[in-house]
Parts: structure tokens; C-alpha cells; sequence
């Protein structure tokens, strides 16, 4: 869960290297490093804190280098300190190795080299691979790259440099992913494809166990046992302005202002009117299998699995498939039980989510359909499924997901009707849905407009320290996405239940001092939930409604309500969870959190 970029060329690396890792910030921001190598010597910077404190420390001094390598870190082995910071050298100082990812077997190899009288000075993993890369090093470092990754259990996603091939950079991969960006005459290696867009389009993505070798006359791709892989040039999807701030103050802003758009072009082309039918084109090769499929589960986790619980409303209603939910952290280390014609969707947005990818390997192994449903094209998600279906939402910085919430609804409304309509729903109900489904951004487009009135809300109770989120139906999974966003940004507790189990012992924590949120839109749970609004309020709890337009009791009960349009039930929490993302987003902001990195957060997981 950290940010590498390395680069080769003819353009000064520094500045090069500092913008690429801004950019990967979100990845890990812990502490950050650099290497370069100028003067057949390596130099390396690094410090504790975000990028811009490297940058100062940096300064000129570094200047004058046109190849290099730097890092963004989230620590897992040794605290963010200046020694744990990566690049990590070997033992003869000539080398320098940047690392996202675990090495799992670190103690064993650390013996191995501490008994071949090597001494490390960090507590971290990285470290021991940098020294084993050195310790292997016989003048080809290519191979001795190799070679240490033989023995290495874990993942990685790894930058290698060595002062005796100064024009040359080794990386490669094993679960945590890396690109090539082959630009005119100079090349990239990055994390992420954040960083290289503004150098080149044109990147090739790395597969598990390759590894790729960059010089000034071109590159090559290898395995581990050293045979020749071809890999396909493709084209980077995304462009810089779907990078860039703009008018924001900060990119969770912009996404959630995003999403109108996001819907659209996540439904563009995949909705056919005349027809009354879903085009999921990712889906051709297994619809046959897919439609006669007896059961689905749904994997994911954090706001992807609240979008499995939404989806598994939605699936079961329109398909009458029996859909089950699973944390991916859980189902992989059951034994789950896999059946014939058992189909298994992963959500994730990034791709890389290390739980996520597990479980869809073990479903994989145990001869079930595998799919995915994921925002970052060419990620490993996307790469290992049978088939899939991509969010197209465009690049999600901030680390809250908002924009990539909607779009795995969006893929997951369409997915239900997709088989619906193969199964048994009727031309008109198809029909009457898709437009129901098509007229969804518009609506969100008026939900934002809540924006100034959730600051103020957020102001009233921004002092209290707990809150609870309560929602019923499919609007079960929306308070739990509700309390999900406002914890991770803002740093105030907040939990989401499903109303009716408030009473089961979670009332007990309700007093005039508790936000409480409750979903009270109009669907055929609408009399249980003003019921439940009654219950708290009569413990003395303050309610903040999210409630549909026009509807004047509600008023009456609570002390705030937001209103949102009305849709179909089976689409309201597209609309219904907007509200709460910018309650969460005020609360953080006027709190002085850091919204888009918040503490001991990291975009992408791809680590246990
Ligand atoms: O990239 P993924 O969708 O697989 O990520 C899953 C979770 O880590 C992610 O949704 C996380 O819960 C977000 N920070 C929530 O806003």
C-alpha cells in the first residue's frame, strides 16, 4: 500500500519523480524517499511526513540525474521513521530498491543474510529484499533481481537500481501492481497510472511474477525463470483533468460533484430502450453460464461491500437469484462452499484490494464463475476474472469512496436487470426500469444541492462524539455507507444498523446528546421506520432525517430532514446516499481533517 514511480529518459528525473508520487500520495503517506543516480553514484533523500517535506528537503540537490526512483510509504513493518523510509540500499551501497507490499518470509531471509555477515539497519521487509537483490548481485542485476524473488513469499511490486548498470531500472510484481509507461525516448514505472499519464498514454500492465528490464535502447519482459513474455502496448483510459483538483478544495468533493457524470457514463452504452435489454458486454462469453447460474455471491469489502448488500436486494428481487454477502476477508479463509453453478462477483474499485483478489482466487479454485466488477482498468481484479463488467466512473483519489459507490450500484442495477430480463422480467418492466434507471442523474444532480445545507447540519452537531445511522431495506447498507464515510474522514464515531435492531441493545445508547440519522424515505418500509424515528426520539436522541420531497410529517419529527427526490425504491440509494457523503464531507472539513488522506488510511489495500 505504498506509491512507486521510477523513471528513465532524457528530462531531469527529480521533478519527474516528486510530481509522480504527489500523485500516488493517496496510496501511503507515511513517509516518502527518492534515489537517483548521477556521477555513477546513487543518492537518496528521504524523509518522515508527507511529499512536500522530501520536496523541501530536496531542493536543488539532486539536479542533474535523468534516471531515478521514488516512493510514498504506509508503513507495515517498522514505524515511519527516515530509516524505514524506502529506497533501502544493499550492503555495498551501489544499489537502491523501492517496495510496495509484504515480504512475508522477511525473518527467514534476514537470518540468511545476517549469517552471511550482511547487516541491516531497518526494521522493515524491504530492506532484507534490498540487501538479497545486492547479496545475489554478480553484475547482471536483472538476474539478480530474479533471483532473489525466487525466494521470496509475499507480494511486491518493486524499482531496482545499481550504480554498475547506471541506464538501467529492473521492476516487477507479485500482487501489488505496476505499470510501464513507454513514452518518446523515456519510460515510467509507476504504481499506478496516476503517475504516468502525463508523460504517455501507451503503458503496458505487469502480471504476476514479471519482470520487466528499461534501458535507453528499449525493454523487455521476463518471468521469474528468466523466459521471454510478451506483453500487449494499451492505451490509458483516464486523462489528467480526471486528475486534477479544478475548482475543489479537495478531490472527495469533486468526485461526489462527479457523480451525475459518472452515472452517465457508467450506463453509456449498456442500456438498449428499444430493446428493453442490458448490454454488458463484458459479459458475452459467459451469459449462457451466467443466466443458469443457482445461486451468486457477492465479495467485497468496506463501501464495496456495502454496494454486495445493495446489490443482493436488488438481484434476488429482479432475478429471484438466491445472492449471499461476503466480507472477501472472511470467505477466504473459510471454507466456502462452492456449488455447481455457483457464480462469485468481486467488487473493488481499485482492483488490487489484497482480501478482495484472494477470495476471488479461491473461488476460482473451487470451479466457480469468477467476475468482477471494477473501477481501475488492467488492475488485477480485472485481469484474473472469467468476465467482468467496469465501472467507468474515471480515477477516485480521495480515499473515501463516494463516485465508485455509485458506479458499483449503477453496474449492480443493471447486472440485476440483465438477468431479470433473460429469466423472467417482461419487455414493459424492463423498459419501465431502464428509464427509471436513466433518469437517475438527474436527480442526483438535485440532491446536491443539499451541499449548504448539510455544512450547516454538520456544524449543529459536529461537537458529538458518537452517531448513529439507522435505515431499513435497502436503505440498510446506505446507513452503514452513511457511518462508514463520516468515521473514516472526520475521526467521530459512528455506527449504521438496521433500524429494527436499534432496540436490541444499541438504544441504550441513545441520549439528548446523539445524532442520530435515519433514512425515511418514501417505500414500503416507510411506517416501520417512523416508528423507529418515534423510539428514538422518546430516549431524548436528535434526528436528522433523510427524507423524500413533499413529505410534511416527517417534518414534525425531526429536528432536520433532508429532502431528496423521489425515484423507484429499488434505485433510492443512488440518490439517498449523497446526503450523507457530504454530511461526512462538511463534518471532516470543519473538524480541519485531512479529508482526502485521512489518518492511518490508504486508498488501496493491497496488503492483509
Ligand atoms: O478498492 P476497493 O473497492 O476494493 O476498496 C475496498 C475498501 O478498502 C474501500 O471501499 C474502503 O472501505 C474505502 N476507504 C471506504 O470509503
Amino acid at each position: 500500500m505504498c506509491g512507486i514511480v521510477a523513471y528513465l529518459g532524457q528530462r531531469e528525473a527529480t521533478p519527474i519523480l516528486l510530481e509522480g508520487i504527489k500523485r500516488l500520495e493517496y496510496r501511503g503517506y507515511d513517509s516518502a524517499g527518492i534515489a537517483v543516480i548521477r556521477g555513477g553514484k546513487v543518492l537518496i533523500r528521504r524523509s518522515v511526513g508527507r511529499i512536500s517535506a522530501l520536496e523541501e528537503k530536496v531542493g536543488g540537490e539532486l539536479d542533474g540525474a535523468t534516471i531515478g526512483m521514488a516512493h510514498t510509504r504506509w508503513a507495515t513493518h517498522g514505524a515511519p521513521t527516515e530509516i524505514n523510509a524506502h529506497p533501502h540500499c544493499d550492503a555495498s551501497g551501489k544499489l537502491a530498491l523501492v517496495h510496495n507490499g509484504i515480504i512475508e518470509n522477511y525473518r527467514v531471509l534476514r537470518t540468511f543474510l545476517e549469517n552471511h555477515g550482511v547487516r541491516l539497519e531497518s526494521q522493515t521487509d524491504t530492506e532484507v529484499l534490498a540487501k538479497l537483490v545486492g547479496h545475489f548481485y554478480d553484475g547482471c542485476l536483472e538476474e539478480a533481481v530474479r533471483r532473489a524473488l525466487r525466494e521470496v513469499r509475499g507480494t511486491f511490486g518493486i524499482a531496482v537500481l545499481h550504480t554498475d548498470e547506471p541506464e538501467t531500472i529492473v521492476a516487477a510484481r507479485r500482487g501489488s501492481p505496476l505499470i510501464l509507461g513507454v513514452g518518446q525516448g523515456e519510460y515510467v514505472v509507476a504504481s499506478d497510472a496516476a503517475a504516468i499519464i502525463q508523460h504517455t498514454p501507451q503503458v503496458i500492465y505487469l502480471s504476476d511474477n514479471e519482470v520487466v528490464t528499461v534501458t535507453r535502447d528499449g525493454f523487455r519482459t521476463t518471468n521469474l525463470q528468466a523466459a521471454p513474455v510478451t506483453k500487449e502496448l494499451e492505451e490509458i483510459e483516464w486523462t489528467l483533468e480526471q486528475l486534477e483538483l479544478g475548482e475543489h478544495q479537495h478531490f472527495m468533493s469533486k468526485e461526489i460533484f462527479e457523480q451525475p457524470e459518472a452515472l452517465r457514463t457508467c450506463l453509456r452504452g449498456r442500456v438498449d430502450l428499444e430493446e428493453a435489454r442490458v448490454v454488458l458486454g463484458g459479459l458475452d462469453s459467459v451469459t449462457r453460464e451466467l443466466v443458469r447460474c443457482k445461486r451468486i455471491i457477492l465479495a467485497g469489502c468496506g463501501t464495496a461491500w456495502h454496494s454486495c448488500l445493495v446489490g443482493k436486494y436488488l438481484i434476488e428481487e429482479m432475478a429471484r437469484i438466491p445472492c449471499e454477502v461476503e466480507y472477501a476477508s472472511e470467505f477466504r479463509y473459510r471454507n466456502p462452499l462452492i456449488f455447481d453453478r455457483t457464480v462469485v462477483v468481486a467488487i473493488s474499485q481499485s482492483g488490487e484490494t489484497a482480501d478482495t483478489l484472494a477470495a476471488l482466487r479461491e473461488a476460482k479454485d473451487r470451479g466457480a464463475l469468477a467476475l468482477g466488477i471494477v473501477n481501475a482498468v488492467g488492475s488485477t481484479i480485472a485481469r484474473e476474472t472469467d468476465a467482468g463488467v467496469y465501472l467507468h466512473v474515471g480515477p477516485e483519489i480521495g480515499v473515501a469512496s463516494t463516485k465508485a459507490f455509485i458506479g458499483q450500484l449503477t453496474v449492480l442495477s443493471l447486472l440485476a436487470a440483465f438477468l431479470g430480463r433473460r429469466r423472467h422480467m417482461s419487455h414493459p418492466e424492463c423498459l419501465r426500469y431502464l428509464k427509471e434507471l436513466s433518469q437517475i442523474p438527474q436527480a442526483i444532480e438535485r440532491t446536491l444541492e443539499l451541499s449548504s445545507q448539510t455544512r450547516r447540519i454538520a456544524a449543529r452537531f459536529v461537537e458529538a462524539n458518537n452517531w448513529l445511522y439507522l435505515g431499513r431495506g435497502l436503505q440498510y447498507p446506505i446507513a452503514l455507507e452513511g457511518a462508514l464515510k463520516l468515521k473514516e474522514i472526520s475521526y467521530i464515531h459512528a455506527e449504521g444498523l438496521p433500524a429494527a435492531e436499534m432496540k436490541h441493545g444499541p438504544i441504550a445508547l441513545i441520549n439528548e446528546d446523539m445524532p442520530v440519522v435515519v433514512i425515511a424515505v418514501h417505500d414500503h418500509l416507510y411506517d416501520k421506520v417512523i416508528s423507529n424515528i418515534e423510539e428514538v426520539r422518546s430516549r431524548g436522541g436528535r434526528v436528522i432525517a433523510v427524507a423524500t420531497e413533499g413529505d410534511a410529517h416527517i417534518g414534525r419529527l425531526a429536528e432536520e430532514v433532508l429532502y431528496v427526490p423521489e425515484v423507484p425504491e429499488m434505485l433510492q440509494p443512488l440518490v439517498t446516499v449523497v446526503p450523507l457523503q457530504l454530511l461526512a464531507y462538511h463534518a471532516a472539513v470543519l473538524r480541519g481533517c485531512d479529508v482526502d488522506k485521512p489518518r492511518n488510511l490508504a486508498k488501496s489495500v493491497t496488503v492483509e
